[in-house]
């Protein structure tokens, strides 16, 4: 199988790049990535010398090096997780995010209708839902209620892909899955910032009061369930994908204080974020009843393994946090098209 990853050095394009390369039945895989500040190719160093990889550094925005990638490689699968991925930066900048998140996503699918794949996975997120009350739970019926540019700009891109599936018979399957935790998590987001701060013994912020609810899923657990559709998948629908774990921001940031071994003093509250959602949930009903996928991972588990991971790895921290490998990068490798060494 030839499977074209977009944003495939970052978090959980990485990890399943990873995860897909490391399997028996090796698969041909080209990372097309712009490295951004979240994309480090040293999340791709354990498969980098693998046979069948291939690393292209080109921005998804750019229709003629999009195009040029799929005329080349002719990928049997795209799987299609580049973006601005974070809320925060989204609100300070909205117009990088609709350029990389909606208009990048458009270029990419117009490349596909030109050299079509058997499938075309676009990666979204439950935030398109919007703030759901508790008790309920979103499925993929439900409306879409986007509140900050990030998941207005990924509603946008998921409506898309959703229309080229309809107007050019483009097979496209949408994934919307809950927020991911685990290893190589770029330290802007909860866990990995939070995490970080602890071990530096520096205060957590913690927007507002905290009561915040977020379900976790295990980035391993989101690759599997990309895995299992990229198999069973039907072409044409929208998968959630969910952890089956929500828990207030709060609680989470506590947990991590008490496996990190440090007082909740760390803790502090700040202003809160504008239009901050108050509760993701969602049900991944229909996945679990088209495949034995279930999350493997228990959160508690999970946490603990990743919290390991940033202790033994501060220098990829630092590293990602000083864009330092990104220079060492541009000084080796620079140029449209530069494949990494092997
Ligand atoms: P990330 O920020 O860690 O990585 C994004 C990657 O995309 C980086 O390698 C970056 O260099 C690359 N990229 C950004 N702009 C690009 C562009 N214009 N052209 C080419 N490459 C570009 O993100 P992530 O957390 O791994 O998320 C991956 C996908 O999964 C995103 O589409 C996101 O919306 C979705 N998602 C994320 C989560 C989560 O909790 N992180 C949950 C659900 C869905
Ligand atoms: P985040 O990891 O940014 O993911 P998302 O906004 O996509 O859900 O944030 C997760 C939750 O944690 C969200 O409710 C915002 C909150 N949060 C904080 O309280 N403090 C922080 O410093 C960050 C980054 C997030």
């Amino acid at each position: 199988m030839r499977l074209l990853v977009t944003g495939g050095a970052g978090f959980i394009g990485s990890t399943f790049a990873r995860s897909i390369l490391s399997r028996e039945d090796a698969t041909e895989v080209l990372v097309l990535d712009a490295l951004t500040y979240a994309g480090n190719l040293e999340n791709l160093e354990p498969v980098a010398r693998r046979p069948g990889f291939e690393f292209l550094r080109a921005d998804i925005r750019d229709a003629q090096a999009v195009r040029e990638s799929f005329q080349l490689f002719r990928p049997d699968v795209v799987v299609h997780f580049a973006a601005e991925s974070h809320v925060d930066r989204s609100i300070l900048s909205p117009t990088d995010c609709v350029a990389t998140n909606t208009q990048g996503t458009a270029v990419l699918l117009e490349a596909a209708r030109q050299y079509p794949p058997r499938l075309f996975v676009h990666v979204s997120t439950d935030e398109v839902y919007g703030s759901i009350d508790a008790p309920g739970v979103a499925d993929e019926a439900s409306p879409l209620r986007p509140s900050s540019p990030y998941s207005a700009s990924k509603a946008g891109s998921d409506l898309l892909a959703l229309a080229y599936a309809e107007t050019f018979s483009l097979p496209v399957i949408v994934t919307r899955a809950s927020n991911n935790y685990g290893p190589y998590q770029f330290p802007e987001k909860l866990i990995p910032l939070m995490i970080a701060n602890a071990l530096d013994d520096v205060p957590l912020p913690v927007y507002g009061d905290g009561m915040q609810v977020r379900d976790w899923l295990h980035v391993e657990d989101h690759c599997r369930a990309i895995t299992v559709l990229i198999e069973q998948g039907r072409p044409g629908e929208i998968y959630n994908v969910g952890g089956n774990c929500p828990l207030p921001n709060i609680e989470v940031v506590r947990r991590i204080l008490r496996l990190c071994d440090r007082p909740e003093a760390l803790i502090e509250h700040v202003p809160d974020r504008p239009a901050h959602d108050r509760r993701y949930a969602l049900t991944s009903a229909k996945l679990q009843a088209e495949s034995e996928w279930r999350p493997a991972w228990q959160f508690d588990e999970g946490l603990r393994e990743t919290i390991r991971w940033y202790r033994r790895n501060p220098g990829w921290v630092e590293r990602v946090r000083s864009g330092e490998y990104l220079r060492y990068y541009n000084r080796n490798y620079s140029g449209r098209g530069a494949a990494m060494a092997r």
